[in-house]
């Protein structure tokens, strides 16, 4: 049996930065806004984690709109507010996921969606990215009312998928990698970015890749050792 892979969904699969169109004429700098909203998402996601107080993703990404808005300086109305997170809930995927994640699955790899994003949400946006069909299932850290990186839901995840053998991680996330390694995963980093950086901490991806296209011959490699 071909190893079980979790792709991770936001800033993976998903592009987060979809967003910025929408924030166009909306706030002076959309791309400045994007990254603090993302990065004050994740920030609100691993204290609740911590905190065990859970609301789901989408509260953190609605919590954390408002938080931007307020330290940018940048006012927005309800109806803007309502139109952005509406937006998140639809934003495209990354141009190389279909090719290569079909040429996963046409190999026999075992392929899921694996998020901080409740298993509804997550559902709606592989719909509506049109790249529902090249998963066989989509596991929600929401089962377990907790976070990325928590390492109960990496073991949920292996429970959930039924990965019998070996098992990966796909994450353009350092921390979700971090947190795969730790809880016993191989995992893989998606390093989209020239300038993106991985977390100092010694604990390294299994492998490193560019882009999706990059992945198979990487996970292979390591396989079949
Ligand atoms: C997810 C966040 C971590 O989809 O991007 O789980």
């Amino acid at each position: 049996m071909r190893a079980t892979l979790g792709f991770d969904v936001y800033g993976t699969l998903i592009d987060t930065e979809g967003v910025v169109h929408k924030l166009e004429g909306m706030v002076a700098d959309p791309r400045e806004f994007s990254r603090r909203w993302r990065e004050k998402q994740l920030e609100y996601s691993f204290r609740r984690g911590l905190m065990q107080n859970y609301e789901s993703f989408a509260v953190c990404t609605r919590d954390a709109l408002s938080y931007t808005s307020l330290a940018l300086g940048a006012p927005l109305t309800n109806q803007q507010k309502v139109d952005l997170l509406e937006t998140y809930r639809t934003i495209p995927a990354f141009p190389d996921v279909r090719e290569a994640l079909a040429g996963l699955q046409e190999k026999g790899y075992r392929i899921f969606a694996f998020s901080n994003g409740t298993a509804e949400a997550v559902e709606k946006l592989l719909e509506t990215a049109r790249i529902r069909d090249l998963f066989m299932g989509v596991v929600s850290v929401d089962d377990l009312r907790s976070f990325k990186p928590n390492p109960a839901v990496y073991s949920h995840f292996l429970r959930q998928s039924g990965a019998g053998g070996s098992a990966w991680l796909v994450s353009g996330n350092p921390f979700d990698v971090i947190g795969a390694v730790s809880a016993g995963m191989r995992a893989a980093w998606l390093k989209r970015s020239e300038g993106a950086v991985f977390d100092p901490w010694g604990i390294e991806p299994t492998v490193t890749v560019r882009s999706l296209g990059e992945l198979e011959t990487a996970i292979a490699e390591v396989e079949n050792r």
